[in-house]
């Protein structure tokens, strides 16, 4: 199943990783306060946004497909000394007791079925009040570029109502946003609409709160 999503090919071959973390993270993670804890990367690629939460102090557990992409960020993170265990996985198949304080889902593209299955597993994985970061395109045939695999891309109203429906998270924030979206260091950038979802474990209130 989710094994067509794996972007093994592409790391191989890829000179310039990926190693910068997305603009939303940072600016989503600067307005929580989560400071230190332990964070699940799934679907981390080559690892920008480990590298950025494991320099911000949180532990990252980074989960991915691609085995190239999960010893790459191994060696990085071994290199510049981040708290970081990649693991090649499908998040599927992942089984865990360890609890996070974030768990965070940026541009991996699933389906609605997996998205559900996904987000009841990461009832298991948050503490309470841990939190998940969900970052996407969303889905405009001229905002995805190129090459993109052809997986959903949910609007935030979508993903937040899904998160919603599960009735133990709190929806913190809903965006969805034109903006310049860089896509590896030597493919340049382009325009597109992103979507943010920034939902808490733990409050059976459907209460919104806005930063
Ligand atoms: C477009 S990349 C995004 C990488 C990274 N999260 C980022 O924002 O730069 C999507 C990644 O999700 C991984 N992936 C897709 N489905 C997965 C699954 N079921 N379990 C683990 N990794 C998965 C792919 O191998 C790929 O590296």
């Amino acid at each position: 199943m989710a094994n067509d999503y794996s972007l093994e090919e592409y790391y191989k071959s890829n000179q310039t990783p990926w190693t910068d973390p997305d603009d939303a993270l940072v600016e989503a993670f600067n307005n929580l306060e989560i400071r230190t804890g332990k964070a699940i990367d799934i679907g981390a690629g080559e690892g920008g946004n480990s590298f950025w939460l494991a320099k911000k102090g949180l532990d990252v557990i980074s989960i991915d497909l691609a085995p190239s992409a999960v010893n790459f960020i191994n060696s990085e993170a071994a290199k510049r000394n981040y708290n970081i265990h990649a693991k090649v996985g499908n998040i599927f198949n992942y089984e865990s007791n360890e609890k996070f304080d974030l768990a965070l889902l940026s541009y991996v593209h699933l389906p609605k079925n997996e998205r559900q299955i996904l987000f009841n597993k990461l009832i298991k994985l948050l503490k309470d009040d841990g939190v998940f970061i969900y970052l996407g395109f969303l889905k405009d045939e001229n905002s995805v570029p190129q090459g993109s695999s052809p997986e959903e891309f949910p609007s935030s109203m979508q993903v937040a109502e899904e998160l919603n429906g599960l009735t133990v998270f709190q929806i913190l924030e809903q965006l969805d946003v034109r903006r310049i979206i860089p896509i590896g260091h030597q493919h340049g950038s382009f325009e597109g609409i992103t979507t943010k979802v920034i939902a808490k474990k733990g409050s059976m209130s459907c209460e919104r709160e806005t930063f």
